[in-house]
């Protein structure tokens, strides 16, 4: 399972990369606003410290300007993967820069219906969001096994990118469904380090090793 940071801000990055488990980012309009610099200048910053698809999405509604949008943000660097909503113009612009050799990420994906159009337009990765469906009342992780199985039905290449990941819990049941990478905020990634038995356990390592030896730490 590839590990996504669905973040903008550089900080979280540098944070989240130096675990070295982080396979690439994911970001939207909204992560990019909060950082305060115009898109393809905030894209190019990311690029600059990731090695793996980095999503950038347009802010284009027509099939048209998306294509040139998509166009244009690839430009930017080699691992940008163009984001498009997964809207009647967004397909279009899919299937038009997917031909052209450009990686496609089709975003706002709800249901397998969707899902299948992705597919059909050749996308890189789908994003179909867990969180949201949960807030709705309906099963998030279910959509992801329904889309990973009708994936596998016609071996489509199209990677389930499981998103709106917002605890270890949406993690481990995309991880169950069997989706191709995830994708998160950097407090969901560290969320998933904690476990109380691993801090009591290391601190008893600890202490006994301490006593045996009467060593303090720093003299070791
Ligand atoms: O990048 C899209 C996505 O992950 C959004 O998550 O928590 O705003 O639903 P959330």
């Amino acid at each position: 399972m590839k590990f996504f940071l669905d973040t903008a801000n550089l900080d979280e990055l540098k944070k989240g990369l130096a675990l070295g488990i982080i396979d690439g980012v994911t970001t939207n309009p909204s992560l990019i606003a909060k950082e305060g610099n115009p898109i393809k200048e905030q894209i190019r910053r990311i690029c600059e410290i990731v090695d793996g698809p980095v999503s950038a999405e347009v802010v284009s509604t027509s099939g048209d300007e998306m294509i040139v949008e998509g166009r244009d943000l690839a430009k930017i660097h080699k691992n940008v993967v163009v984001k498009v909503p997964l809207t009647r113009d967004g397909i279009r612009a899919c299937a038009t820069l997917s031909k052209e050799g450009t990686r496609v990420n089709v975003t706002l994906c709800f249901s397998s219906a969707q899902a299948i159009l992705a597919a059909k337009a050749g996308a890189y990765f789908v994003s179909p969001f867990v969180g949201r469906i949960d807030d709705i009342g309906w099963d998030g992780s279910e959509l992801i096994q329904d889309i990973v199985g009708i994936y596998d039905n016609y071996g489509f290449g199209t990677q389930v990118l499981a998103a709106s990941l917002r605890t270890s819990i949406h993690v481990i049941q995309a991880a169950r469904a069997g989706s191709h990478c995830g994708t998160m905020p950097f407090k969901v990634l560290d969320m998933m380090f904690n476990h109380p038995l691993t801090d009591k356990g290391l601190a008893q390592f600890l202490s006994d090793y301490a006593k045996a030896f009467q060593e303090a730490p720093a003299d070791r």
